[in-house]
């Protein structure tokens, strides 16, 4: 059985990737609603969330778990591994690599949570990854928030007033580094215009989690949340279009 775990709805659009590439995998998927939003927490607080969760993914039988979450993962997944060596974890990290590769301008720009950009991790990407190349360090706060509320139906002039100076700034890549932004790409690209790249990294990570993971089971997903079960059950129908019956879960 595959976890995967995010601070809300966010991860969603990583379980969908892998359930795309592993038709037949268990997959349990935890929504750490009664904590949301992760991403204007304190790095600290956000590794103590994160062994939560994963202490209670591996409770009901994950035998890998993919931190669907760029701040957990920019926050916690060397403890993570250090906690639990015989696990294997895939996390999410800001596609910095590609998008410096993919960059005329020389100018990318990273959206992400505020926590996200917080973490050691991000600066020793673009040490290693972006010599030479501008990297526009853009925090979204309040997105991940929104897309919480509103699913894909953000109104896109909210996300349209941090994509802007981005793209004004010659960022002719946009790399977006927190699962839920997924779900308001459309809006993101309507506001980067033509010649704008989006890079989503969902499925790069799917690929690596069928690397590492086994992917044999019956194909069953049983979705958990620490928040409201009702509402969880709607965000996913409405983001997924399944219907899906939702555990309440407390953290471990
Ligand atoms: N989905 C999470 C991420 O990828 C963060 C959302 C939040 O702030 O909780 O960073």
């Amino acid at each position: 059985m595959i976890g995967l775990f995010d601070s809300g709805v966010g991860g969603l659009s990583v379980l969908r990737e892998v359930r795309a590439l592993l038709p037949g995998a268990d997959l349990v998927y935890l929504a750490d609603q009664a904590h949301h939003p992760y991403g204007e927490r304190s790095l600290e607080e956000v590794r103590g969330l994160a062994e939560q969760a994963s202490d209670l993914l591996l409770a009901r039988g994950a035998e890998a778990i993919v931190v669907a979450c760029n701040t957990a993962s920019a926050a916690a997944l060397r403890a993570l591994r250090d906690r639990h060596p015989g696990v294997p974890f895939v996390g999410m990290e800001p596609a910095v690599k590609p998008a410096a590769a993919a960059t005329r301008t020389r100018v990318v720009g990273v959206l992400a949570t505020p926590t996200t950009f917080q973490a050691e991790v991000f600066d020793d990407l673009v040490g290693r990854f972006a010599a030479g190349i501008e990297v526009l360090a853009h925090p979204c706060p309040g997105w991940a928030d929104l897309v919480e509320r509103d699913g894909g139906g953000v109104d896109p002039e909210v996300i349209a007033r941090h994509v802007r100076p981005v793209v004004e700034a010659g960022a002719d890549t946009l790399v977006l580094a927190c699962t839920h932004y997924s779900f308001v790409a459309p809006q993101i690209a309507a506001a980067a215009g033509d010649g704008v790249a989006l890079i989503d990294p969902a499925a790069a990570v799917a690929r690596q989690v069928a690397r590492v993971a086994d992917g044999s089971g019956s194909g069953t997903t049983a979705f958990l949340t620490t928040g409201d079960p009702v509402r969880f059950a709607g965000q996913v129908r409405r983001l997924l279009g399944i219907d899906a019956a939702v555990e309440g879960a407390a953290p471990a």
